[in-house]
């Protein structure tokens, strides 16, 4: 309620009309799993599909009015799909001042959008959705000649919510720390179950499990589970190859927990010990994260970590034969990108790529306490004949989820084991 009453705000004037995710059909008859709009259930806390928000912003003789059009109840279709509110319900338990069928919504539109200086929803993602909305105004507009006024502009209100969404607060950043211990578990999980000659898909299989034992509703994103070579395929997700002793496994897996993402990656020997190529790898991988993360706190701007990541990287990839000259060349050619070619991370949230600018007036963004990201180098070495062998199809990433604080940073994701020697230890 506190976040509506924000948005309606931020908005000044003007009725904001947000929709929950429609419902998508995978094939015939059978659906997706059912997942809710992020902007939508950060505002309302509702998961049931076919849902839209309507929040007013007050005005001289009105407060700020927050309606929800949701299913009606319908005993014969709960038999068939379980409990669903209804708008009275609806209305109670999420503190609505009004609530009505969604089979409503296009009769009882118009009138809401009369006399409102402007629109605010969600443009450019559903054309369908943005059909509803010019619809509904130019129903409006015919009733001009009875006084009406229709709205005279539309906004896109994501940037006001992505303001929002970006800063977390204790009861988000709850969530998220449980989200992460939970994805912990289960790379701990995989650590100790991976033998020589399982495949992918077993280890696969013992995530899913252990995110859903512990209450978590599903993966954040599709899993990678990637042995040897295919850890440098970066969105690898087959995850159907055998397992070979002396290979690595790289794990990006992360579940999501009441709507919000943990994403953790790690990376980890097949046998349970890491060769000499591998640990020369690992500890160059794992310092440049070192370095990443001490950029990351209030005041430092988001560029920070990444270039942090790439100045130890680019000494790294020479001191191991992989890029020639000096780092201010390799920097400046971006030779390095032949090894390292994706950022040092992403903010974190409801989304697994989550909202907020990363730019404000063309300069990077300054970090500030709420705001979690993920801090993420890796190297990816494809086999070539300029490559020394022994660091053929070595793919190495290592993941973690990061707040912001006052005073620096806080890891939400410490009990994934990240040292050479925590994973040696754990894996024996
Ligand atoms: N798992 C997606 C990412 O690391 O960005
Ligand atoms: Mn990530
Ligand atoms: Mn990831």
């Amino acid at each position: 309620m506190a976040r509506r009453l924000h948005l309606a705000q931020a908005m000044g004037a003007g009725i904001a009309i947000i929709p929950t995710a429609p419902e998508r059909l995978r094939n015939r008859d059978a659906h997706y799993p059912y997942r809710f709009d992020s902007y939508f259930y950060y505002l309302t806390g509702f998961r049931e599909p076919e849902a839209v928000l309507i929040v007013i912003a007050a005005s001289d003789n009105n407060p700020a009015k927050q309606i929800l059009f949701c299913r009606e109840k319908d005993i014969e279709r709960e038999v068939w799909d379980g409990y669903r509110y209804g708008p009275d319900a609806a209305r109670e338990a999420f503190g609505f001042d009004e609530a009505y069928s969604i089979n409503r919504l296009d009769e009882l539109l118009p009138g809401l959008l009369a006399d409102q200086s402007a629109i605010y929803t969600v443009l450019g993602q559903d054309t369908v959705w943005d059909q509803r909305i010019m619809g509904w105004t130019n129903r409006v507009r015919e009733q001009a000649r009875s006084g009406v006024t229709a709205p005279a502009s539309i906004h896109d209100c994501c940037a006001l919510l992505d303001e929002m969404r970006l800063i977390k607060d204790t009861d988000e950043l709850q969530t998220m720390q449980r989200a992460a211990d939970i994805s912990a578990q289960a790379h701990q999980r995989a650590m100790q179950t991976v033998q020589p000659d399982m495949y992918e898909y077993e280890i696969e299989a013992e995530l899913l499990y252990t995110f859903h034992r512990h209450g978590a509703q599903a993966p954040a994103y599709t899993s990678i589970v990637a042995g040897g070579g295919n850890a440098c395929v970066l969105h690898y997700v087959e995850n159907n190859a055998r397992l070979r002793s002396g290979d690595l496994l790289l794990i990006d897996a992360g579940c999501e927990l009441n709507g919000y993402a943990s994403d953790i990656t790690r990376t980890f020997p097949v046998n349970g010990h890491f060769s000499a190529a591998q640990k020369d790898v690992y500890q160059l991988v794992l310092a440049a994260q070192a370095a990443a993360l001490e950029q990351v706190k209030s005041g430092n701007h988001w560029n920070d970590p990444h270039q942090a990541a790439l100045g130890v990287l680019a000494r790294g990839f020479i001191d191991l034969g992989l890029c020639r000259g000096s780092v201010d060349a390799v920097l400046e050619s971006e030779d390095y990108k032949r090894f390292y070619m994706h950022r040092t991370g992403h903010w974190l949230g409801m989304d697994v790529h989550d909202v907020g600018a990363y730019k404000q007036q063309g300069a990077w963004r300054r970090f500030e306490p709420g705001m979690v990201l993920t801090v993420e180098p890796g190297c990816y070495i494809r086999p070539a004949d300029d490559v020394p062998q022994h660091f053929w199809n070595i793919g190495i990433r290592i993941e973690d989820d990061v707040v912001v604080t006052q005073t620096g940073h806080e890891l939400l994701t410490v009990a994934a084991p990240k040292t050479i020697a925590e994973i040696e230890e754990l894996m024996q």
